[in-house]
């Protein structure tokens, strides 16, 4: 663990808003087809913001930093925001990734996509 940062190591250990949520306004589900890791993201939605934002992850240290940080990031964000947590704001909230571990951020990233297929039904194409 001494080669994540110290965001990342306390994110691992004690992540933030963890769990399935009853009854929410979206939830998404991604899983990274190379090592099988997963992150789940499930959000309820208040005035066109994200009023809270819960996550369950199953992998590395690193996806279970990232989807713990994209469970942060989302608290209190602007539903037209969401473009904004791109995985390289995961990562630089997180302090940074080692440089093999980069590719576990993409996992926020496309789960933060698949929520805006959901909330921002109007932006399919
Ligand atoms: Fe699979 Fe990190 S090794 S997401």
């Amino acid at each position: 663990m001494t080669r994540y940062s110290d965001i990342v190591q306390d994110h691992f250990r004690n992540p933030r808003h963890c769990g399935a949520m009853s009854d929410p306004d979206a939830s998404v589900t991604v899983t990274n087809p190379v090592c099988g890791d997963m992150l789940s993201l499930y959000v309820r939605v208040r005035q066109g913001a994200v009023a809270e934002a819960t996550f369950q992850a199953q992998g590395c240290p690193a996806a279970l930093a990232a989807g713990s940080m994209t469970a942060v990031l989302l608290q209190g964000r602007p539903v037209s925001d969401l473009d904004s947590i791109t995985r390289e704001a995961v990562v630089e909230a997180l302090g940074g990734l080692p440089r093999d571990k980069m590719h576990c951020s993409v996992l926020a990233e496309e789960a933060i996509a698949e929520l805006k297929r959901f909330l921002l039904p109007e932006e399919r194409t």
